[in-house]
């Protein structure tokens, strides 16, 4: 088992190529009400989930919510995969804005897997090079997370890591 220290007030971004398994580690470790998850807020603005040009709306409102409760000292965590540039920029920013911690915790999960996984989810229905391009941009992600403004980075890789891995919140 490995503990993952977070800060209490703190806005945790969860990094991973879909599959890889944020939203089980999210429900696992956080109170459902902490997650705020790009597919929830996809099917809030459009019914759909993976409907990918409802994306910018659904960002839009993630954040919103976000802010608010920051503003509030609640922990927020996002669950989205956060392996494009822009997407952490407005996350670090956002928590500055509040001037609370960011967090990241990658779950590095090798793309076989993700893929195998994903090919028994009728939700997902993607094809492979979605997976590859997440994989390259999460493999960049990976070489410049600290410097990017995240003052605490965990990074879990293969799915043993992933599943000993719980968190411990501190004051
Ligand atoms: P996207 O929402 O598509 O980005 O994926 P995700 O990263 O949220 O992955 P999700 O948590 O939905 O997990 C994907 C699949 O892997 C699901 O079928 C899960 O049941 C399975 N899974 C997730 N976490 C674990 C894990 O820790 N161990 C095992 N064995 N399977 C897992
Ligand atoms: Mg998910």
């Amino acid at each position: 088992m490995t503990e993952l220290p977070v800060p209490a007030l703190s806005l945790v971004a969860l990094i991973g190529i879909s599959g890889s398994g944020k939203s089980t580690f999210a429900g696992r470790h956080f109170a459902p009400s902490q997650v705020l998850s790009s597919d929830g807020f996809r099917a809030m603005v459009a019914d759909d989930e993976n409907d990918q040009s409802a994306s910018a709306a659904a960002f839009d409102a993630l954040h919103y919510v976000a802010g608010k409760r920051l503003a509030g000292g609640r922990l927020t965590v996002v669950d989205a995969t956060n392996v494009q540039d822009h997407a952490r920029t407005n996350l670090v920013a956002l928590a500055r804005a509040h001037d609370v911690l960011p967090v990241a915790i990658v779950l590095d999960l090798p793309e076989d897997e993700a893929w195998a996984r994903t090919q028994r989810r009728p939700d997902r229905t993607f094809d492979r090079p979605v997976l590859a391009r997440q994989s390259r941009d999460l493999r960049r992600t990976l070489k410049k997370l600290s410097r990017e403004g995240f003052r605490t980075v965990h990074v879990l890789r293969g799915h043993e890591e992933i599943e000993a891995a719980t968190i411990r919140l501190q004051p």
